[in-house]
């Protein structure tokens, strides 16, 4: 394994000659901590239930803190577990002890978390951040995630998510970087390194889990759990990119989706996991199942009963079981029936072996009592870094008459429930978060030193309070009304069939326009929303996701115009929802979408989405001239000048894209192949040049066959995937 020395190799491979078939198999074991005493349930089932609104945050913790909770020290002592799901330093200590001081051969445990956009120091979630279309970013905020974890004790992060997801109604969109191949697998690229490269000291890095493996996003229907169903070339083109991109990166583990692919369920897919993710991609560390996975194979209706589903996950490349201790139970009898050979078994162990090592666990397996309280107020540099993210994730989607930057003194009223919770800033999955460090929208405008007063009116759930709306109407100059999704709308098990504003917030919206006074809409929301509504009636619309700790200090600077909105969309906005799928990267059809009526569109909704992928506004303008494209025996360069034409300052991204207008497989209308962000003062011009390697102009075919096919290709510059410059030219490679 990369990054092992020939000494730590040995140890493994000594380690591997001593163990029992019993230990090697506890290796492959992923036990969560169970809550016991009236509330039976598994550690990862609670956070579940946390992350879809069963109980709130508080709940939890009181749980946490007070319920009788089963650790399974007397399987640890056993030598039957390999990894733990437990977030608490001192705990983890004391079971690190015991698998280190009590078991036979003393190998430690591995813990691991759902530490997917941040850990005390919650940042933007993934769709948000990855709008901020900035690689260095993605690195920063990865970096201090894995700092923040492994000083309590969490060495294995069940991320980056790096699913392409283009249905909006998938809940679990907010978790990943978008519907672009490219854009992922960028993203995946700089998470790993942040993730997983600073070895400078001994707690500033842990193994990062590519998740979910593979093609979870292309649920049907935008349903979660939902079986997918795709061409291999399809597969090989947009949605493995990003996995053989983190595991080039050195990305340590990776964990199997729940879903079926093709009839075949990704836990026990040998052609996912051993054909690709391991000899193909070149996975040196070990595969998970997701939590249940191999039990579910049953339910899939693939697997006689759970031993059965053990043995064609084991046999598929599955090394280690989250929470169903089936390779607990069945695999020893089914290698000593020759069921399961032996080489499966030393594979898995050897590669979660590895992992440990390289985590430096066999050194150092404790946390010290000066890295638990490390981050018990989170530093300055955390916060800074929170709040970058999140002014650049904003996306400003309209601004009619330049209503916005407000002034200082403008009277605001601010309405909506979300503006003044701390609880809804945070984002789908933040476990480890604490209220205190949280800053609303309503704390931002404070912070600005604002003028305003805040009307609660209503929100994502419940009724409106019309004498609220009354005051909030005559009270201010500007309305600014937070309206979006509950956090618990987003994430895991939170699909929706209808992604328009929920609740009574339309009527909401509606009875504040009815005043006549200006209303800025922000948006806070785990999800690309239909908003064709909203974009018709209201003068500004202003795309804050859910931000993280900073939330409410990095919208108050975009609204005040301390920062100029530069962030763009990862993901297409729909008019309706019935559009959904809608992404900008789609094949051509036989009679590509128009205004004519049999072409492929809606009779009610045409082709075309509301906001297309990498569009966003700025406070001031750019003005795109001078495409020139040069070829070389390797690259295209193409490049273009790019004015900043308005007032203010600006950073604005220049986006390549490109099309192969014939070949053998239907390709797309377009695809990202690069993009430069720049920074502009008013008035300035800058040529921006982006180069594209021609060894990355083709494209996979069913047989996983790379394709450089000669002839006519489009190349696209401009500023989001609509609006764009194009030059022709012929490639012969
Ligand atoms: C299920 C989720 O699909 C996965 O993303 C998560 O890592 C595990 N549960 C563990 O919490």
């Amino acid at each position: 394994m990369k990054g092992l020395t020939e000494a730590q190799e040995k140890r493994i491979q000594e380690l591997l000659n001593e163990m029992t078939l019993e230990e090697k198999i506890g290796q492959m074991n992923l036990k969560s901590m169970s809550i016991v005493g009236g509330f039976d349930v598994p550690f990862e089932e609670l956070i579940e239930m946390m992350a879809d609104g069963r109980i709130t945050a508080e709940e939890f913790g009181r749980l946490m803190s007070t319920a009788e909770q089963d650790y399974h020290e007397d399987d640890i002592r056993a030598g039957k577990v390999g990894a733990l799901m437990v977030d608490d330093p001192v705990k983890g200590n004391e079971l690190q002890k015991i698998a280190v001081e009590e078991t036979r051969l003393g190998i430690p445990l591995l813990f691991g978390l759902d530490v997917i956009h941040g850990y005390r120091t919650v940042f933007p979630i993934a769709i948000a951040e990855a709008g901020s279309f900035e690689p260095a970013l993605f690195e920063k905020t990865a970096s201090m995630a894995a700092r923040e974890s492994r000083s309590r004790g969490i060495n294995w992060h069940f991320a980056p998510m790096i699913d392409v997801a283009r249905d909006a109604r998938w809940g679990r969109v907010s978790e990943g970087p978008g519907e672009d191949p490219y854009l992922v697998s960028t993203f995946a690229r700089h998470k790993i390194r942040g993730l997983q490269n600073d070895h400078s000291a001994p707690d500033s890095y842990i193994a990062a889990c590519l998740k979910h493996y593979v093609a979870y996003g292309a649920c049907e229907s935008g349903r979660d759990y939902n079986t997918t169903g795709m061409a291999r070339s399809l597969l090989h083109n947009a949605y493995l990119p990003p996995f053989q991109a983190a595991v080039e990166e050195g990305a340590m583990s990776a964990m199997a989706s729940f879903n079926d692919l093709n009839g075949i369920p990704c836990t026990v897919n040998s052609f996912t996991l051993r054909e690709m993710l391991k000899e193909t991609f070149g996975l040196e560390g070990f595969v998970v199942s997701d939590a249940n996975g191999i039990k579910e194979c049953v339910n899939h209706g693939i697997a006689e009963d759970e031993a059965d589903a053990g043995v064609q996950a084991a046999k598929a490349g599955l090394d280690m079981d989250m929470g169903t201790d089936i390779y607990s139970k069945y695999l020893a009898e089914k290698v000593e029936s020759g069921e399961v050979s032996m080489e499966v078994i030393d594979e898995a162990v050897k590669r979660i072996l590895g992992v440990k090592m390289w985590l430096g666990l066999f050194d150092r397996p404790y946390v010290t009592e000066e890295a638990m309280s490390r981050y018990e107020v989170l530093p300055q540099e955390h916060l800074d870094i929170a709040l970058e993210a999140g002014k650049k994730s904003i996306v400003l989607l309209k601004n009619e008459n330049d209503i916005l930057p407000l002034k200082k003194d403008t009277k605001v009223s601010l309405v909506g429930t979300l503006a003044g919770s701390k609880d809804e800033v945070v984002g789908a999955w933040s476990i480890s978060w604490r209220k205190d460090d949280c800053v609303s929208i309503l704390d931002g405008m404070e912070n600005a030193g604002a003028n305003f007063e805040y009307y609660p009116c209503g929100g994502p759930e419940g009724d409106l309070n019309e004498e609220e709306i009354e005051k909030a109407i005559a009270g201010g100059d500007v309305i600014v009304a937070v309206v979006g999704e509950l956090v618990s709308m987003s994430g895991e098990a939170s699909s929706r069939a209808d992604i328009t504003l929920p609740g009574r917030q339309k009527e909401l919206l509606t009875k504040l326009l009815a005043s006549g006074k200006p209303v800025v809409a922000v948006f806070m929301n785990g999800r690309p929303l239909a908003l064709e509504w909203e974009n018709e009636n209201l003068p500004v619309l202003v795309e804050a996701w859910h931000l993280g700790v900073q939330m409410g200090n990095a919208v108050a600077s975009v609204l005040y115009g301390d920062t100029n909105p530069s962030g763009r969309l990862a993901s297409t906005f729909p008019k309706v929802t019935g559009q959904c799928p809608i992404y900008y990267n789609h094949p051509n059809t036989g009679r590509p979408g128009s205004k004519s009526k049999f072409t492929s569109r809606y009779l009610d909704a045409g082709f075309e989405p509301l906001y297309p992928f990498g569009y966003g506004l700025s406070y001031t303008t750019y003005e795109y001239s001078n495409m020139q494209v040069e070829e070389t025996d390797t690259q295209v360069i193409a490049s273009v000048d790019v004015e900043n034409t308005g007032k203010a300052a600006g950073d604005e991204t220049v986006q390549l894209y490109m099309r192969d207008v014939t070949a053998s497989i239907v390709r797309p209308v377009k695809e990202l192949k690069g993009f430069a962000k720049v920074t502009l003062n008013p008035g300035e011009k800058k040529t921006v040049a982006i180069s594209l390697d021609k060894a990355n102009m083709g494209f996979f075919d069913d047989d996983r066959n790379y394709r450089l096919e000669s002839g006519k290709f489009q190349i696209f510059l401009g500023a989001n995937s609509r609006d764009c410059q194009m030059t022709e030219m012929n490639i012969q490679f």
